[in-house]
């Protein structure tokens, strides 16, 4: 069938609409008849060649829609359910799996990176040519086909301009803290950078209770959003050292936790000079691919701070989703507020200046 879709071509391009060819589902895969796809700064890093990805691809990593037919052996989904598209694909078996760990799965990473399906062949083509997906996903696009496993069945209710979001923006960001950092309550917690994920980072420590959460960044906008979300003080990184105003906040002491949501080598070590003795800082933010950072090892010893990492919320989002969807039922879980703005497809590169800029939280296209 035919589909309007958002096809990267370089990097270094606009995304540009194309009518793609979708073929069938074939064996275990799901075709989507996607409502929403997220707009997510990852994406933005593959088209200005920061983060590597197979080309031409169909962006889109985050999205909801609704199934439109399944191939042979599915028995997850059927033709009718509402469904969030997961951008890394579990298994289900392996070690990792095994363990709950689902985004460190192999089988995701495989998808990852050869932009094909598990067979080796994608589903899209325009005039003949092979269009790769992008994290097995590909949900700027009105039809994609995603293997069953990727699929996660959603309530009907939930709308799907907001369910998108919880397929990255959210689950990532407090899946970061309850999952990964295990927050506890009555702690303290920075948060650099606060856009469409790390808000979610300021939520998530919110619900575990932290004491202290203090938004990082360099938009006042951002850090007047980052309060509505949780957040009890705001540094604005551009009015001086934000570890020296870390300090000061904290009687001098360092925060419990901190999460890096920039995705730049400054603010991931400003993340980790700003704890406490045995605090944690967590990488959230997408490095360019060949980034690297320092930091002074002795602290490691002598201090036992730890600096680790945490991929798409560090869980099973197949157990976790549906958790943050009863969460946004009872009140406590804020989706509605995060969706700042809907796009149709044909602007979606206007959706991404605005991402930029920071005209927008987190906002979807539509089809
Ligand atoms: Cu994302």
């Amino acid at each position: 069938m035919k589909s309007r879709a958002a096809v990267l071509f370089g990097a270094g391009q606009k995304l540009e609409i194309r009518e793609v060819d979708v073929q069938d589902p074939g064996v275990g895969e799901v075709r989507i008849q996607m409502a929403a796809g997220g707009v997510c700064h990852s994406d933005l890093h593959v088209m200005k060649g920061d983060l590597k990805a197979p080309l031409p691809a169909i962006l889109g990593h985050e999205g909801a829609g609704i199934v439109a037919d399944v191939g042979a052996g599915v028995t997850d989904v059927k033709s009718g359910d509402h469904v969030i598209p997961l951008w890394r694909l579990s298994c289900g078996e392996c070690e990792y799996c095994s363990a709950g760990r689902a985004a460190l799965c192999a089988a995701g990473t495989e998808i990852r990176w050869s932009g094909r399906l598990l067979d080796g062949t994608t589903r899209f083509k325009l005039d003949g040519q092979e269009i790769k997906h992008f994290a097995g996903v590909s949900s700027f696009s009105n039809y994609t086909v995603v293997p069953e496993k990727a699929v996660l069945k959603i309530p009907d209710d939930i709308p799907l301009e907001r369910a998108a979001l919880l397929g990255c923006a959210v689950i990532t960001g407090v899946g970061a803290v309850i999952n990964a950092a295990e927050v506890r309550p009555g702690r303290t917690v920075a948060v650099f950078g606060t856009g469409g994920v790390g808000v979610n980072v300021v939520q998530g420590a919110a619900l575990a209770g932290a004491e202290k959460i203090i938004a990082v960044d360099l938009m006042e906008s951002r850090l007047e959003q980052a309060k509505s979300f949780g957040a009890t003080h705001a540094v604005n990184a551009s009015d001086g050292d934000p570890v020296e105003q870390i300090r000061d906040i904290t009687g001098g002491r360092g925060v419990d936790y901190s999460f890096e949501v920039v995705g730049l080598p400054l603010t991931m070590r400003q993340a980790y000079d700003c704890l406490a003795k045995r605090g944690v800082a967590m990488l959230v933010g997408i490095t360019p691919t060949t980034a690297e950072v320092s930091i002074p090892s002795l602290s490691l010893v002598y201090e036992e701070r730890v600096l680790t990492g945490s991929l798409y919320g560090s869980t099973a989002p197949k157990i976790e989703i549906p958790r943050l969807i009863d969460l946004y039922r009872a009140g406590n879980l804020k989706l509605d507020e995060l969706l700042t703005r809907t796009y149709p497809i044909e602007e979606i590169n206007q959706a991404y200046s605005d991402l930029e800029s920071g005209a927008t939280l987190r906002s979807v296209v539509t089809f």
